[in-house]
């Protein structure tokens, strides 16, 4: 670790001062200072340009029974003085496990300002570090006798705007992010907010009329593209945003039980409003309404702002990564890249079932014998069928097979407030755990476990010991976790401090036991998978079975990078051939995006974990184009973001780890895209074999899906590609080393 002290001040007891700092190479400039009541005050400029105004910091604590002189309850939000600042620099270049790049630069310049609050005699830190494409900050709190433990009403980070962007955003909601993104001005969120929440989910809880979430991405009416999200979230609530609009009154507040609507604020906070315009933080709260319990020494997760005049950049941006810890695992050999399909989609579709058997009103796991018991007919994890999974991932060349559906207590798993739903280990009587591991081995293929919790997170910890030896005894080396439903024990939130330790405590887990994680409903990511690379994917946004259930709009996937992908890769389950549903069930709803627009998502929806989510019987249908999800790596030592427009367009060159092997991908929206791609980057004198798989003339998403050509040539750096992708279309391209 290279670490330069360049300058280190000590301030003149209560002299007001401020610091300031930039970017490696100048383009941001961040300033620090407190104001006149003693408010930590942050800016931040690109290219001279505003991105953050004058906005303040801090924590307002909350009161308690236990008050004492442990437990301390007076905020950390004023009459703080300066009493050091110190910057430093720091350049270092790392390897992660899996990633869209071979090696990481993190490079940047840091401010860590030493806070006092006289009145109480505590001492805080502020610590901003300021990237090329960003800032990131966080608060520290060294352990004093005056702050040991303290409890947190809020958190009042503030991010205020330069102008009304347009933003794309999803409700502030304590429990889910599987909502349609929004795309509209700041000033639009207030109005769009009804419309935005009037949608179903087992478990919703939103907060503000003008809450929303992060990673939040917007674009200034002069072309700056700015994202706010968060790093390294661990042992801390989720951090929503709330907009201060012109109409607001107080900020909002959640006192806790868990309720569904916009819970107006009984007591004001002391502290006033800032101008219309500003973000203010707010954090998830648990069951009791509490949004942190701190214990000295820690800090808070990192808050960050990425900001560019090229959308590109926010793609290729390694910010949220660089802020995370390295990596904690020593050997992570057992770590590796996996493409999968599953028995999965005919049950999301609905042509299966997970469950077993229809004869029982409800199940207590420890009082039924399974194998007396008369099966439904439709139960999908059943050896035969599991069978025919293991032999199609064999002969495609796919790494493993999810089976959701094998374990018991599925007939009465969700939204029942039920603990005991799952022991995780007990198959039902159809499901041979042994043949089938062994059977999927002598393939040279592995079953992916699935763990569904139905959100009983207490009960999923009683049990994990178990759940992962089984695993290890039967060679399974990945599971796919789920929280369907609201939180039990109830009144907890999927986002709140003690979840996020949940689902962290499972990943630690299952890091010993060296099993990967892909965890769905968890909490959104905050790049912790630099610090934990077995936590290889995950879901926490709307994926592709929304298909299914009414269907996403065309423009969902040229969101998703510039949001949820921030944090982490996503289990987004691409690949979905057939795509009017009721072509093979009886369900109406339809995938809107053509084949060669499906293959594209296997690029432009960076994940080291890729499903084959379509029925092996549909790919069948179309072999030639299922050669590219065949052939497509999901790890990378290069990736080149070529053009990328939020919810418009994303196109990606990207070089597979370990070969001279190139893949490109490009999706575009409902409008369709020409792209002009220069092949400059291949290796000069080097030629490849090039299969272009384009959507059709007359493709289009809704009225000609399937209509696809595939075209093969020989090709250099010399050549230059042009593609034409249809509405709700994109294109697949794989270039061979010769
Ligand atoms: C929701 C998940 O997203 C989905 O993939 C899974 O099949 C169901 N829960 C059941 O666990
Ligand atoms: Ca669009």
């Amino acid at each position: 670790m290279k670490k330069f002290l360049i300058t280190a001040m000590l301030a003149l007891p209560m002299m007001a001062m401020a610091g300031s700092i930039k970017s490696p190479n100048g383009n941001i400039e961040l300033k620090f200072s407190v104001d006149n009541t003693g408010r930590p005050v942050y800016e931040m400029t690109y290219k001279g340009r505003e991105v953050i105004k004058p906005s303040h910091l801090g924590l307002e604590l909350a009161k308690d029974k236990h008050a004492s002189k442990h437990l301390k309850e007076t905020d950390l939000m004023d009459g703080f003085t300066i009493a050091k600042e110190e910057t430093s620099t720091f350049d270092e270049t790392w390897k992660p496990v899996w990633g869209e790049t071979a090696t990481i630069r993190n490079h940047y310049n840091e401010l860590a300002a030493t806070l006092n609050q006289p009145a109480t005699k505590r001492e805080i830190l502020i610590r901003f570090r300021v990237y090329d494409d960003g800032i990131g900050f966080r608060y520290e709190f060294p352990q004093q006798q005056e702050l040991i433990y303290f409890l947190i009403k809020e958190e009042r980070s503030e991010f205020a705007m330069a102008g009304d962007h347009k933003a794309w955003w999803l409700p502030g909601d304590y429990d889910t992010q599987e909502q349609e993104t929004q795309e509209t001005k700041l000033s639009e969120i207030r109005g769009r907010m009804k419309e935005a929440v009037n949608w179903g989910n087992s478990s919703v809880a939103v907060f503000s009329e003008t809450g929303v979430q992060t990673s939040l991405q917007m674009k200034s009416d002069d072309g700056l593209y700015i994202n706010i999200h968060e790093a390294a979230c661990q042992d801390y609530a989720t951090m929503h945003l709330e907009l201060v609009d012109a109409q607001t009154k107080a900020l909002s507040t959640q006192l806790g039980g868990g309720s569904n609507a916009y819970t107006p604020n009984p007591k004001p906070s002391a502290y006033p409003l800032p101008q219309p315009f500003t973000f203010v933080s707010h954090l998830t709260p648990d069951a009791t309404g509490l949004k942190g319990a701190m214990q000295t020494p820690c800090e808070t997760p990192w808050r960050t702002v990425m900001v560019s005049d090229d959308a590109r950049d926010m793609l290729s941006n390694n910010l949220i990564l660089n802020l995370n810890e390295p990596c904690k695992i020593e050997d992570t050999s057992w770590i590796h890249p996996t493409k999968y399909c599953g028995v999965w989609w005919e049950m999301i579709v609905g042509r299966g079932s997970w469950h077993y058997t229809n004869d029982f009103p409800s199940i207590k796991l420890d009082q039924i014998d399974w194998s007396s018991v008369k099966p439904n007919g439709a139960h999908k994890a059943n050896n035969e069928n599991v069978k025919r999974y293991i032999d199609f991932a064999a002969k495609n060349g796919l790494d493993e097979v999810l089976v959701e559906g094998w374990n018991v207590g599925w007939e009465d798993w969700a939204n029942m407030w039920k603990r005991d739903v799952f022991d995780f280990v007990t198959p039902y009587p159809d499901f041979d755990i042994k043949m089938l591991n062994e059977y999927a081995h002598s393939k040279g293929v592995k079953i992916l476990m699935h763990h569904e919790t139905s959100s009983s997170s207490q009960n999923y910890e009683r049990h994990i010991k178990e759940a992962y030896e089984l695993m290890n005894k039967y060679g399974y080396d990945a599971v796919k976790t789920g929280y369907v439903g609201d939180i039990i024990p109830r009144g907890d939130h999927h986002y709140s401090q003690s979840m996020n330790n949940h689902y962290l405590y499972v990943i630690k887990e299952a890091a010993k036991h060296h099993i990967m994680v892909n965890s769905h409903e968890a909490t959104r990511p905050t790049g912790l998978c630099r610090t934990w690379p077995n936590l290889v994917g995950g879901e926490s946004a709307r994926g592709t079975e929304y298909e299914a259930f009414g269907g996403n709009r065309p423009d969902h996937t040229c969101i998703l990078p510039f949001t949820r992908l921030q944090g982490g890769p996503m289990d987004y389950t691409p690949g979905i051939f057939v795509t009017k549903l009721s072509e093979w069930s009886n369900n109406t709803s339809w995938a809107r995006i053509t084949i060669a627009g499906s293959l594209a998502l296997y690029l432009t929806m960076y994940s080291p974990l890729q499903m084959a989510a379509d029925l092996p019987e549909n790919y069948e249908k179309f072999d030639d184009a299922f050669q590219f999800i065949r052939d497509v790596a999901c790890d990378w030592d290069q990736s080149i973001y070529l053009e990328a427009e939020p919810a418009d367009y994303i196109t990606v060159a990207r070089k597979a780890k370990g070969t001279d092997n190139w893949f490109i991908g490009g999706k575009c929206d409902e409008n369709g895209h020409k792209s002009t791609i220069k092949l400059d980057f291949l290796d000069k004198g080097k030629k490849y074999d090039c299969t272009i798989y384009a959507d059709a003339k007359d493709a289009h998403y809704e009225t000609n899906p399937q209509a696809y050509v595939i075209t093969k040539k020989v090709v250099s750096a010399k050549d230059v590609l042009k593609l034409t992708e249809a509405p709700g279309g994109g294109f697949a391209i794989s270039l061979i080393a010769k």
